[in-house]
């Protein structure tokens, strides 16, 4: 597409128009205080209103729902309004979230302000340095991760790993490159319009999110192609049977498997410098030879 190709895909909204003006944290928290102040539930979910943002968090809060023990203390990384804790809190024990905004953060404290577990903190939008190591049963990370810079975004991971309980669990999704429907949302900001306007937003394949995860200390129990990952603190990290098609293996993991698969060589050759090992298959060998040559004279 030339530059002076017509847009397309594009309502040439006021939220359009806002653009990302560079690449520290300063310009990205700008950003989304700009688009919470032209239209917070639009800049949240793409073309929603009051019902479909709370059908959209309930049925967010309802997926995450089987990973929550009773008594949770659950952790939103960045947040927005807290189109999710809402629906979330009635289950757990506490409900933070964080955001790099402060227009998120606070219209997320008035909207919630009925409910008393429910805790707002607008962070640093590089950490999670507030919250002390081991202190969460679950986080989830919903449409946010894929709006910061891949280095920020691995950085949360990295603190996720640290800030979470052992066992404890880490969901979140970003969009696949690899899959049709992520492609075509990546080719709409190839778009002229997005040359002028930028707008915040980054794509993974699958390979990148396993190699991600399990370097920031995890091991990665489920991920399909949507990019819906459950990532456990588990003390060992790695890829389940389950990940490993769609991830292939790392090299931490192909290096775990070499070591194993050196252990059981050295094992069996222990076993075959067993005496009676080495007498049965000699004698095996024996048998073969008479059994040949007996072939040969009949
Ligand atoms: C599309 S909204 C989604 C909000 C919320 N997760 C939800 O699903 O309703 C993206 C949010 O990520 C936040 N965000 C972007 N970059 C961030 C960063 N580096 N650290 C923390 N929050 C960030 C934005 O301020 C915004 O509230």
């Amino acid at each position: 597409m030339k530059l002076t190709d017509t847009t397309r895909g594009l309502k040439h909204t006021a939220l359009e128009a806002v653009a990302l003006e560079g690449e520290t944290l300063e310009a990205h928290r700008e950003f989304w205080d700009r688009s919470a102040g032209v239209d917070s539930l639009t800049a949240i979910v793409a073309d929603s209103d009051e019902r479909s943002y709370q059908s959209s968090g309930q049925a967010e809060a309802q997926a995450l729902r089987r990973l929550l023990g009773s008594d949770a203390i659950v952790l939103d990384i960045g947040c927005g309004m807290g189109r999710v804790m809402e629906h979330l809190a009635p289950w757990c024990r506490e409900v933070h979230g964080i955001d790099i905004s402060h227009r998120m953060v606070e219209g997320g404290r008035e909207r919630l302000a009925h409910l008393p577990n429910v805790h707002f903190h607008r962070g640093n939008g590089y950490d999670l340095a507030g919250f002390e190591d081991g202190s969460f049963d679950v986080l989830y990370s919903i449409v946010a991760l894929q709006h910061m810079q891949r280095t920020v975004a691995y950085n949360y991971l990295l603190e996720s790993n640290r800030v979470l309980k052992q066992d404890g669990v880490l969901w979140f999704y970003v969009p696949n490159l690899l899959r049709d429907d992520g492609f075509a949302a990546f080719h709409h900001f190839s778009q002229p319009w997005f040359v002028s306007h930028p707008y915040p937003m980054n794509f993974y394949t699958p390979q990148e999110i396993g190699r991600l995860v399990v370097a920031a200390g995890f091991w990665l129990e489920y991920l399909n192609d949507e990019m819906r990952v459950t990532a456990r603190k588990t003390g060992s990290v790695g890829i389940s049977e389950q990940a490993q098609p769609l991830v292939g293996l790392c090299d931490a993991e192909k290096r775990r498997l070499a070591q194993r698969n050196a252990e059981l060589e050295q094992a069996l050759d222990r076993i075959r410098s067993q005496p009676l090992v080495r007498m049965a298959s000699a004698a095996r060998r024996r048998l073969r030879r008479t059994a040949t040559s007996t072939g040969r004279e009949s």
